[in-house]
């Protein structure tokens, strides 16, 4: 377990320093920013008073404002009214939001590896700032899994002992999101040398088994029989066959009013770009291109341990987008699933074609009530809208409107984008049904393009689309981020089923 262990410690922050219940390597004091300053709560008062520290000398020594996530190191020495305490800091958490608590944690968690145990009030202000504050520390704790014989870094603060009126439930349901979207970033950062398509397919039969999912994998015969055009073109190159992975959680107890919800993550396991061979720089970081997948498998996973209400099917189409004599071509022609047919111009628009065999699947044979499909899917998303908001794409307006309250309330946000009709005759195809991309140059919109294109797959479904080719990698370690894979979705999407009725 590569997370510090979080546990509700009841009680009074004074009293747990003066006995301490055993050595605390580091107080940690949550300050706010008022507009007069920065704003000690009454319990940090108490315990400066009785550690003999000076907090608005402190504030004014250190410049410290109580911003979100500012830390600063307290002067002090163990002494005789807590022998305990080995080092006091303060942490600010702004207007005490959930959102500013969870970079709060993260704050501490980064800036105290290697420690053993923490006491602080961080998160007891209600239960939306306990489940943020988990989600920080957890988070904020992530190191991507290495090989190799040389040292990683120091291992992350071991336990913290949250002093207050903390639920329990929260911790727990808090820490269920978090670990689902550690282990969305650890698929992610997985290199492609390990991860094809039947080693994804793998690592969902294992979660499956374990939470007590169902999970059945079709193979490359299978697909093929069953005319899965999108991901056999991908696919084709690839020493690595395709898979399709479906995954199934249904509540203990359903009514007929038990919605039912399809999930659909885009499953690239690796992306050259195939024959429209991509630059060599933005290759580098395409290992991370099935993100989509990892975060619908990791969502399913949190389904089953959180006990959502709403029955869950997760779809993972799994190509390889590798280059070689099998590679599909522009020019080409293919068949999805359900018979539609696509014209290819651009073998590194490969996202779509494998999300459409999947979509059209899930209307023709999964009767859902709500389809969300998650996809690293266009460069133009982040053009668009950077690094903090995924494009989002929606054919109903209730719908768009939960998603973006739950990406408030997850802060994985999102920014609706048009589905705009405008362009649609961008994509018509002389020779097939639709074409892939564009057919002419300077229609720009290349992340609506790519929504417009998938929406021909999903009937008359409510759907919505989440394109997060910029949400989904970090450049850096920042906030509860860090760089590389971020697993980007885990904690919208369940957020967004935890409140579906
Ligand atoms: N996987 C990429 C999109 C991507 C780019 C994700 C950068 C993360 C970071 C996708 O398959 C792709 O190559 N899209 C093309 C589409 C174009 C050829 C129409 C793109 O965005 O350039
Ligand atoms: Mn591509
Ligand atoms: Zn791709």
């Amino acid at each position: 377990m590569r997370a510090p262990r979080i546990r509700a410690a009841g009680g009074k922050l004074a009293d747990v320093v003066r006995d301490g219940g055993g050595p605390v390597d580091v107080l940690a004091l949550p300050v706010g920013s008022g507009d007069d300053g920065p704003q000690a709560t009454v319990g940090v008062v108490e315990v400066a008073h009785l550690l003999g520290v000076d907090l608005e000398a402190t504030f004014t020594r250190e410049r410290f404002r109580g911003a979100e996530a500012e830390v600063v190191r307290v002067p002090w020495a163990p002494g005789p009214t807590s022998p305990n305490v080995e080092r006091v800091v303060l942490v600010g958490v702004g207007r005490g939001e959930a959102s500013s608590v969870r970079l709060a944690a993260a704050a501490l968690a980064r800036q105290h590896r290697g420690l053993d145990r923490m006491v602080t009030t961080l998160g007891s202000a209600g239960s939306a700032q306990a489940r943020a504050m988990v989600e920080g520390f957890v988070l904020g704790s992530y190191t991507p899994p290495r090989s190799g014989v040389s040292e990683g870094p120091r291992p992350p603060l071991r336990r913290v002992d949250v002093v207050g009126r903390v639920a329990t439930a929260d911790l727990e349901q808090a820490l269920v999101v978090a670990e689902a979207a550690v282990l969305a970033r650890d698929l992610a950062q997985t290199p492609s040398s390990t991860k094809g398509p039947a080693w994804v397919a793998g690592r969902a039969r294992r979660v499956a088994a374990e939470v007590g999912l169902t999970c059945t994998v079709r193979d490359h015969k299978q697909l093929r029989d069953q005319g899965f055009g999108g991901l056999l073109a991908v696919g084709g190159a690839a020493q690595r066959p395709p898979r399709l992975v479906e995954l199934g959680y249904t509540p203990a107890e359903t009514t007929a009013r038990t919605p039912h919800v399809v999930l659909v993550g885009k499953g690239i396991t690796f992306d050259t770009g195939g024959i429209s061979l991509k630059p060599r720089e933005s290759m580098i970081s395409m290992k991370t291109d099935m993100t989509g997948a990892g975060v619908v498998l990791a969502v399913l996973k949190a389904c089953a341990q959180l006990g959502v209400r709403a029955r869950v099917t997760g779809l993972l189409p799994l190509a390889e987008n590798a280059i070689g004599a099998g590679s599909y071509r522009p020019g080409d022609v293919v068949r999805h699933y359900g018979g539609t047919t696509t014209e290819i111009r651009n073998t590194d628009a490969e996202g779509r074609l494998v999300m459409a065999d999947a979509l059209a699947y899930a209307d023709e044979h999964l009767d859902p009530d709500v389809v969300v499909d998650i996809a690293t899917l266009t460069g133009a998303a982040t053009q668009g809208l950077g690094r903090t908001h995924a494009a989002l794409y929606a054919n109903d307006d209730r719908l768009a409107a939960a998603f973006e309250q739950a990406g408030e309330a997850s802060d994985e946000r999102v920014w609706r984008m048009p589905l705009a009709d405008d362009y649609r005759s961008a994509i018509a195809s002389d020779v097939a049904d639709v074409c892939q991309i564009a057919t002419v140059k300077g229609v720009g919109g290349g992340s609506i393009i790519a929504a417009l294109f998938l929406r021909e797959f999903v009937g008359d479904r409510r759907w919505v689309h989440l394109d997060i080719a910029g949400t989904g990698r970090s450049e850096r370690d920042a906030g509860v981020l860090s760089r590389g894979g971020t697993g980007y979705g885990v904690r919208l999407i369940v957020r967004w089923l935890e409140k579906l009725r």
